[in-house]
């Protein structure tokens, strides 16, 4: 497995490959890998003849006071990680590199609808950082597809709208979210909690099956629902930021009709904003 810094290389060794008849997928992250990560790069590599991992903090799609300077910078473990998960080539582009003019002067990508409520709305331009750079990543690569992860569910979303609208000839392809024992979904930033906080942290997803259960039940008064899962994440000691069930094609609030459900939460533990999702089938 290689490692590559520059566009310039980059290109040069995958235009090598596209040569060949090589099938090519990729794997955008933002590293400090997991085995949420693991598995989308396995996914991959069963799927493609040359895996691509990027590795990019990106910092367009970080609010002012987020995470970005202490969001942790573990390359050597990424490659070891990698390396055995069946990555061909890791490209970990500089911020330099990828906005050579700085944040200000590039042009942003808005995918508009799909990006408005949820993470989005507690996240003003998020949505707009990171389809710029999976849309950069995707003209950098040129991938035959590209996986990510089911966990960002509203992130796959806007991915997906994005690709349609905009006629990209990349495949999106999405991935079941990857847990611990205990049911916290794997995250980068789990890293950050406390002890205490951690042992707390399973209550978001016990309260997103509980939620599925009494919809499975049959019940569909969604907006009660919603206020009782937000009374459960409080009584446990989270500060919910969001409890949403909506439709999983539209991410708009469910409606009795609707057969495909998603439930959308986050909700914050100390200053750690955890989020994860549940669908369910009616
Ligand atoms: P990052 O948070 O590093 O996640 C990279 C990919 O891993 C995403 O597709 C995400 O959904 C997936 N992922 C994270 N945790 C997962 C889990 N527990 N199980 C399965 N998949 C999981 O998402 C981003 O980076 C960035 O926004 C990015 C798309 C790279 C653009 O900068």
């Amino acid at each position: 497995m290689r490692t590559v810094h520059s566009l310039k290389e980059l290109r040069t060794i995958l235009r090598g490959y596209r040569r060949k008849g090589k099938t090519i997928g990729l794997v955008p992250t933002m590293g400090n890998l997991h085995d949420g990560h693991v598995s989308l790069v396995r996914k991959a590599a069963e799927m493609a003849d040359v895996v691509v991992t990027s590795i990019f903090v990106n910092p367009m799609q970080f609010g002012a006071g987020e995470d970005l300077d202490k969001y942790p910078r573990t390359l050597a473990e990424d490659q070891d990680k990698l390396t055995s998960a069946g990555c061909t080539l890791v490209f970990a582009p500089s911020a330099d590199e990828v906005y050579p003019e700085g944040l200000a002067k590039q042009t942003q990508i808005v995918v508009p609808d799909v990006s408005d409520g949820h993470c989005g709305a507690s996240r003003p331009g998020h949505f707009e950082g990171v389809a710029t750079v999976v849309t950069m990543l995707f003209n950098m690569v040129q991938p035959d597809f590209a996986v990510f992860g089911e966990k960002d569910f509203q992130q796959l979303a806007v991915i997906r709208k994005m690709v349609r609208d905009l006629m990209m000839p990349v495949d999106v392809v999405g991935a079941p979210t990857v847990r611990e024992d205990d049911g916290l979904a794997k995250s980068s930033r789990n890293g950050y909690l406390t002890p205490d906080d951690r042992k707390i942290a399973p209550v978001v997803y016990q309260t997103l099956q509980a939620t599925a259960g009494k919809i499975a039940d049959g019940r569909t008064d969604f907006q009660a629902l919603e206020s009782e899962a937000e009374q459960s994440l409080g009584e446990a000691g989270l500060r919910v930021d969001y409890f949403n069930i909506v439709n999983s094609q539209t991410l708009k609030p469910a409606t009795p009709d609707d057969q495909e459900i998603t439930l959308l939460v986050a909700a914050f533990l100390g200053t750690t904003r955890l989020i994860d999702n549940l669908s369910v089938t009616r």
